[in-house]
């Protein structure tokens, strides 16, 4: 595996491939989620790259930045162990200058669900974004449906802005226990962990509830929010998949997201119906 931390160099190396390329960008403290990206991104191409860049404009001055989990060793050996061909680890001043043009999310999905609360998030989740798969200019990249507003804005700007790559959706890897696989996991004490399986169970309880022929979004949400009250939840929303509201479930067309903060942590899950 080879491991690139300066843009050009890698923008010139994966110019003279003549290869089909698979790309995961990831911020690191690589778990099993961004695995099941990587196993899917070797099935379907020829050469695999990950990206491993912890962005510093899609983090509020009062988030994590500082303390988001850093795992580099391990984090390179898990990339080899999974064939991955190229480990691109670039400085913030080898992404940023000074003076930056930069992506704006769009008006209404860019600040609705996460955005409400996080508002220069996915200004800055667009701009690193494009300025990767510019660099890497991929045939595929690869990105979890667990952070599903993030999905569907990256494929929104892709589509926007005519770029020519093919966004591909992985679904959510769990823990034994249901609770989605997040580098942010590792904040949670014993305790936060065991209210946080809350956010899994609230949406099984929808599913069933929608097995048995419920298809009312108000009376489900209802039911979600019951159960999550000892949680502080953001927000339970059904969507559809263009992420408007609808009043009824659609199989195949409706997602059914969750964000909560358990203690400190801020986590996030949804199904897709
Ligand atoms: P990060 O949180 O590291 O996630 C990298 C990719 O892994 C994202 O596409 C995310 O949806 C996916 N992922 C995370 N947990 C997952 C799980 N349990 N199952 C399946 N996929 C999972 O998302 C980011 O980084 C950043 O915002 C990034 C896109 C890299 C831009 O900085």
């Amino acid at each position: 595996m080879k491991i690139i931390s300066n843009p050009h160099e890698l923008n010139d190396y994966v110019k003279n491939l003549n290869k089909t390329i698979g790309f995961i960008p990831t911020m690191g403290a690589l778990h099993e989620g961004h695995i099941s990206l990587i196993k899917e991104a070797r099935k379907n191409n020829e050469f695999v790259v990950v990206s491993i860049f912890v962005n510093p404009t899609q983090f509020s001055k009062d988030e994590d930045l500082d303390k988001y989990p850093r795992k580099d060793e391990a984090d390179k050996k898990i990339c080899e162990l999974s064939g991955v061909d190229v480990l691109f680890f670039p400085n913030a001043n080898d992404i940023y200058t000074k003076d930056e043009v930069s992506l704006q999310a769009p008006n209404v999905r860019g600040y609705v669900l996460e955005g409400y609360t996080r508002p220069t998030h996915f200004n800055g989740v667009l701009t690193v974004v494009n300025k990767l798969l510019n660099i890497v200019n991929p045939t595929r990249a690869y990105f979890g449906k667990k952070d599903a507003q993030q999905l569907n804005l990256i494929s929104l700007m892709v589509k926007q802005l005519f770029m020519n790559v093919e966004i591909v959706a992985v679904d959510t890897k769990r823990d034994s226990d249901g609770l989605a696989l997040s580098s942010r996991n590792i904040y949670l004490s014993k305790d936060e962990r065991k209210q946080a399986l809350a956010i899994p169970t609230s949406l099984n309880l929808a599913s069933s509830m929608i097995s048995k022929g419920i298809k009312d979004t108000k009376e489900i949400k209802e039911k979600m929010l019951e159960h999550l009250k000892l949680l502080e939840v953001f927000y339970v929303e059904i969507l559809d998949r263009e992420f408007n509201q609808v009043k009824e479930v659609e199989l195949g067309n409706s997602i059914i997201l969750v964000e909560a903060r358990v203690g400190e942590t801020r986590l996030l899950d949804n199904i897709w119906l």
